[in-house]
């Protein structure tokens, strides 16, 4: 999708600073216990840094695990309307969310209060994307639902929604207009989230097209406290597409904040992308018509990037593969924690781009990440393999464990596969990092692990205890979350297993001499 980005005029910036002072945020620190005297507990604090954890986020009681639901724009994009937001909402219910549900009374989940209408720790929600809206306002000014796609309203959608237990989800723009020239809600603050409010609408995601050069930490925030105005509880959700690093700052602002350019659902970019990458001509389109496509060159390994990989993307490709955006998103993790969310973007599961050990891999890693866990495939239509991957219980649970710690890369083993290097161009540029091992604590002295094969053979991958900041005599029970089995009681130093291409196996491991306490 194009986008188009209009550069500031002066008198922007000078309305913009007048009218939104900086609103004082509610800060309610919530820090993990500082490691005293015990060694295992400074080697799991040093690789798990948490010291961001919690310090900056806005408390509005909402987000105390990452959001879960659908969205419509991976799948449907601008061909939505009410009858694919109700049926899914349907299908959503039936099929996902009383699984959902019952996973969330039966294991550690963060006690979903599924039916509320008030206030909620996590959220599954029907998000409406861009295009549910006409052209232009009506004569007062006010957001109109596209009377063709949407003729019953957003309130009667929002009841439908309700009334199957699911949260309503709504999309507007911090900008003159959406990506897809809706109008947006950059000074219309107020009265769009009045109008939100009286539809009675859960959720906000708030994107970041023709932004008129604005700073996204002037243009964000008006609309935090014009949802507080409203005395609804909405959560609200940044999509700036990483501008300006969010994680330092959107945490006062909002419930989660998008960390990088739209996902694409591939696993990694094509050499076609990689040539068009270092085309001369693309790179000027680039730079003269979107400021905003700084993704950084796809080169993660630990050598120093190439100059090249500063230059902007080509026009067509304002999105990132899958593997990109997870090692864009992994670079934020201590800022994450209950109440504020990175968000990586939404799952491409079941779209048709990717295998199934690679979709396995996206939600195992998503789920790690504590990210958003936003379902984005048509949910009425999914395979078999679709509907296992979205709906295992035990790898849900660790996005929501109640600890809320976004699990990272601890390891890289570049030796696995390197004679891709040579043969394979897109491998060599995009710099696939390999035989990756990503951990996270979890609550009740447990790790989440994960072990990535991003090397195109199956593999045997090592994770050991040191990585993961166990001591090496500590013997750990390992438990497989996709084969749904105890699989060694004894572990010690280290635990490995054979990882299909591009797949992805992950387990808890539950220490048995931790001393950290239960959080
Ligand atoms: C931007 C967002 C996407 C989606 C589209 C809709 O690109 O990043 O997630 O909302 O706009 O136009």
């Amino acid at each position: 999708m194009a986008k188009i980005h209009l550069f500031v005029p002066l008198f922007a910036l000078i309305h913009a600073a007048i009218l939104y002072p900086t609103v004082a945020a509610r800060v309610v620190p919530l820090p993990l216990p500082v490691p005293t005297n015990n060694n295992q507990e400074q080697t799991l604090s040093s690789i798990f840094d948490t010291s961001k954890y919690g310090i900056l986020q806005l408390n509005n009681g909402l987000a105390q695990a990452p959001p879960m639901g659908w969205n419509s724009w991976n799948f449907f994009a601008c061909d939505i309307n009410e009858t694919v937001i109700k049926e899914t909402g349907t299908f959503h219910f039936d099929l996902l969310a009383i699984k959902y549900r019952l996973s969330w009374h039966c294991s550690e989940f963060h006690g979903l209060k599924f039916r509320d209408s008030g206030t909620f720790e996590s959220l599954v929600s029907s998000n409406a994307d861009d295009c549910w809206s006409t052209l232009r306002r009506d004569s007062k000014g006010q957001l109109v639902p596209d009377p063709e796609t949407f003729p019953s309203g957003i309130r009667a959608l929002a009841d439908y929604v309700h009334g199957k237990g699911l949260k309503l989800g709504i999309y507007s723009d911090a900008g003159a207009f959406t990506c897809q020239v809706r109008p947006g809600s950059l000074f219309h603050e107020n009265d769009d989230a009045e109008i939100f409010a009286s539809w009675e609408v859960d959720y906000l995601k708030y994107d970041n097209c023709f932004n008129l050069g604005i700073d996204p930490k002037k243009r964000y925030p008006p609309m935090r406290d014009a949802l507080n105005v409203t005395g609804r509880t909405i959560f609200y959700s940044l999509c700036d597409w990483g501008v300006d690093d969010p994680a330092l700052w959107a945490g006062k602002v909002g419930n989660s904040w998008r960390t990088t350019d739209d996902i694409n659902d591939t696993w990694a970019r094509s050499a076609l992308h990689v040539l068009n990458y270092f085309n001369p001509v693309h790179t000027a389109l680039v730079l003269s018509e979107s400021p905003h496509a700084k993704t950084p060159c796809m080169y993660q390994n630990s050598l120093s990037p190439p100059p090249k990989c500063l230059l902007l993307l080509p026009s067509p490709f304002h999105f990132s593969s899958m593997t990109t955006i997870a090692d864009l998103n992994n670079k934020w993790a201590a800022y994450a924690g209950p109440g504020g969310w990175n968000d990586p973007d939404m799952l491409e599961v079941g779209n048709g781009g990717m295998t199934y050990p690679e979709y396995r891999a996206h939600f195992s890693i998503w789920a790690l990440m504590k990210a958003p866990l936003l379902i984005g495939c048509d949910v009425r239509n999914m395979t078999a393999e679709t509907y296992n991957i979205l709906t295992n219980e035990e790898v849900i649970g660790v996005n929501q464990d109640k600890l809320g710690v976004q699990g990272r890369k601890v390891h890289v083993a570049e030796d696995g596969c390197s004679e891709e290097r040579s043969n394979d161009l897109t491998t060599w540029f995009v710099g696939l990092d390999f035989l990756q091992v990503w951990a996270g604590p979890l609550s009740g002295n447990r790790l989440a692990v994960a072990l990535w094969n991003r090397c195109s053979k199956a593999k045997t991958i090592k994770a050991a205890w040191d990585a993961l900041g166990l001591e090496s005599s500590t013997s750990v029970s390992v438990r497989d979350l996709w084969k749904h089995q105890d699989v060694l009681r004894d572990a010690v130093a280290s635990f490995s297993a054979q990882v299909d291409a591009h797949g992805c196996e992950m387990y808890i491991f539950t220490p048995q001499s931790v001393s950290r306490s239960d959080i």
